[in-house]
């Protein structure tokens, strides 16, 4: 094998190569994972199949990895060579004031994983500012690696739901049901929320999402998804709205399906640049709290991560397909369609050899 290692490498927007690249060194004071098991997610998608890095390539992504430290350098006791560690993606500094706030999903000394060679290949390697801040988290022996890469998609949407306060009682209408979708609707029903209603406007991803314990699943294409929420809940309105896809529609949806003093949360990002149009005065007269939700705080970020492998949460119906990272573009294509939730890619084969 030598210094060489198997990668999926992007060339320019959806050309991605699996081949052999230079093995990444084990920086100062840093360390080297073996790559287990590796999420694909749709911020990956979205990378790989746009200009992403303005013609910057090529370039490996992947921020979802669990695996196995391979070599640690000199002076680092922090960790161990056979540890199995999950591996946050951003390193919180946890010394500038958002983070001292409580807000480290806000810091403004991040270490930005972009910036950094990702891990869809069978090695990757961490700076010394990932051991100094951690956001690195032992896995415990018998925890299964590809049931571990689901703590990275969790922090996110369990910072949100812990944030907005879902709680016994509450009314939750989601619109999106993509994995992100899915995921606060599990957590959602965690937390006690007596209603649980989902929008689409792909029906396969309606049909998907009502294999998990939902009440309703609204195609927004098809139905007037604002009226049948009001239907649904008695004419007021659901407590909690959260719109967790890249539309403007959806925004102004949500607005209107909450409850007077509801909550509506833009969790997806529109496309850059784009507006989303609001009748102001009707948060106004309805007392409606609007909250923008961005990513995890560090302890949100362990608390999702021990979640994550809890047997009570539903990994194994999430994670739809375990390919080798050689099959990267079909995982892609089973991504993008919406055939598959989640893909998790072994860049090592098999973990049961
Ligand atoms: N705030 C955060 O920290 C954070 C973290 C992760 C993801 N996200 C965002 O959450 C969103 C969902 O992530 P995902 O991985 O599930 O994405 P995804 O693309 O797999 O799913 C989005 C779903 O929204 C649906 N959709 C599109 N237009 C819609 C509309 N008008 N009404 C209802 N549904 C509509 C799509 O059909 C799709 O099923 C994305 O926008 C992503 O960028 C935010
Ligand atoms: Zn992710
Ligand atoms: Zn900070």
């Amino acid at each position: 094998m030598g210094n060489v290692m198997d990668a999926a490498v992007m060339y320019g927007p959806g050309d991605i190569q699996f081949e052999q690249v230079e093995k990444p060194s084990c920086p100062e004071g840093g360390f080297v994972v073996e790559v287990d098991a590796i999420g694909l997610c749709g911020s990956d998608i979205r990378n790989l199949t746009t200009d992403s890095r303005s013609g910057n390539y090529p370039w490996i992504y992947g921020h979802e990895v669990v695996g196995k430290v391979v070599e640690v350098a000199p002076r680092v006791d922090s960790y161990r060579v056979g540890d199995m560690i999950y591996v946050y993606p951003l390193a919180h500094c946890l010394r500038c004031e958002n983070c001292r706030m409580g807000h480290s999903e806000q810091c403004t000394e991040m270490e930005n994983y972009t910036a950094l060679p990702g891990g869809l290949a069978q090695y990757i390697s961490y700076s010394s500012k990932r051991v100094e801040r951690g956001a690195t988290f032992r896995i415990p022996e018998g925890v299964d690696p590809i049931r571990a890469t689901m703590a990275e998609p969790l922090s996110s949407t369990y910072a949100c739901v812990e944030n907005i306060g879902v709680t016994m009682g509450d009314t939750v209408v989601i619109l999106g049901s993509g994995p992100v979708g899915i995921l606060l609707a599990i957590l959602s029903r965690m937390r006690g929320a007596s209603q649980v209603i989902m929008t689409d406007t792909n029906q396969s991803r309606l049909d998907k999402a009502s294999k998990f314990d939902v009440d309703a699943c609204i195609n927004s294409a098809s139905e007037d998804a604002v009226s049948e929420v009001k239907r649904l809940t008695g004419g007021r309105g659901a407590s909690k709205v959260i719109s967790a896809n890249p539309s403007t529609v959806a925004q102004q949806q949500a607005l209107q399906m909450a409850r007077p003093c509801g909550t509506v949360v833009f969790f997806g990002g529109v496309p850059k640049g784009a507006l989303t149009e609001i009748d102001s005065n009707h948060i106004h007269y309805s007392s409606l709290w609007i909250y923008g939700h961005y990513g995890s705080n560090t302890m949100q970020v362990q608390k999702a991560f021990e979640l994550s492998l809890d047997p009570r949460f539903p990994a194994d119906k999430l994670i739809t397909h375990v390919l080798p990272l050689s099959d990267i573009n079909r995982a892609l294509e089973l991504t993008a369609s919406g055939e598959a939730l989640k893909v998790v890619l072994l860049p090592n084969g098999d973990l049961t050899k």
